[in-house]
């Protein structure tokens, strides 16, 4: 059903209808590859920090991360790695951001169960990846908040208190939110080969061993000479949100929905919410958050 002119609800979940369009295109018209990746996240949740990361690990041999020219230097991580939302059915089979050409990698904000069939049935998936990437729900949220009133992506500037209160509802873009992580959450544990399982806090708390553990998932582990060489510490500091939120392309860049590329790049902390939910606010984000993950083996 339509909301507003702005959010439509699809097997359960809330988008754009640019995004809609494009997940709707996406199931129709997909042709599978063998070692096609997907890196999936609900809005906020670190995807532009994943998407550089992913970038750099899976083309490490063509583009050292060290290298002054490197495309991560010169392209924001969005353009590289695109939302398949975004992309014309005519444009899935020329997306080529991997030096191993049977591999594209897509990203999407897209939930579990309304990726195409293809990737998600196991019999058919073959060699098929997704990397799923989430981050406290505070958090994301004040993100989401912020990154909307600075991109001007409301018909209105909303308040605080009305935003929240479409959050807690689950209104939000590929919300509710709870869903999306749990939908992702349950693959990852039935099929852990197929579904990596990532946690932005975890990514900001240990970042080498979340850059190895990626590696490792994707078929693609370090090796010792690697290692000797510090590729690990050259990822992780080429795709630091210092380093890239301070490049020309990230601050003046315009992505694909004439969004600035700026408005991608914020604080990048963790915690940020104690800054400006209410202690009421923050509660009832919690309890809902308890609610929906009870039973799951998920706590955020
Ligand atoms: S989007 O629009 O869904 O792609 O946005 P997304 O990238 O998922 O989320 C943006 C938040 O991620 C922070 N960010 C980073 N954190 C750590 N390291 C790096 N390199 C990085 N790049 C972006 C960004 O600042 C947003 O979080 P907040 O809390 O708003 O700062």
């Amino acid at each position: 059903g339509i909301i507003s002119s702005y959010s439509y609800q699809y097997q359960g979940f809330w988008h754009n209808p640019v995004h809609l369009h494009g997940i709707i295109n996406f199931q129709k018209h997909y042709e599978p590859r063998e070692n096609d990746i997907f890196l999936a996240t609900a809005p906020k949740s670190g995807t532009t920090w994943l998407r550089a990361i992913l970038y750099a690990l899976i083309n490490r041999k063509t583009y050292p991360p060290n290298d002054p020219n490197h495309p991560l230097l010169s392209k924001n991580s969005h353009s590289l790695i695109p939302p398949f939302e975004l992309l014309k059915p005519s444009e899935y089979d020329s997306v080529c951001n991997s030096s191993d050409p049977s591999t594209r990698i897509f990203g999407t904000h897209c939930a579990f169960g309304s990726l195409p069939e293809s990737i998600t049935d196991i019999a058919k998936s073959s060699n098929r990846k997704i990397i799923y990437l989430c981050r406290d729900i505070k958090d994301t949220f004040i993100s989401n908040f912020h990154f909307a009133n600075k991109a001007n992506l409301r018909p209105s500037p909303i308040s605080l208190e009305d935003a929240f209160d479409l959050y807690c509802k689950g209104i939000s873009a590929g919300g509710p939110i709870w869903n999306h992580i749990l939908g992702y959450w349950k693959e990852s544990l039935e099929k852990p080969d197929k579904v990596l399982f990532m946690r932005y806090e975890e990514m900001k708390s240990e970042p080498h061993f979340q850059l190895r553990r990626l590696a490792h998932f994707l078929g693609k582990p370090f090796s010792q000479e690697e290692e000797n060489l510090c590729l690990v510490d050259q990822i992780i500091s080429l795709c630091s949100f210092d380093v890239m939120s301070k490049l020309e392309v990230n601050k003046t860049g315009k992505g694909k929905q004439l969004i600035s590329t700026g408005a991608l790049f914020r604080k990048g902390v963790v915690g940020d919410w104690k800054n400006i939910l209410t202690a009421d606010m923050a509660s009832r984000l919690d309890q809902i958050t308890e609610e929906k993950f009870r039973g799951s083996g998920l706590s955020l």
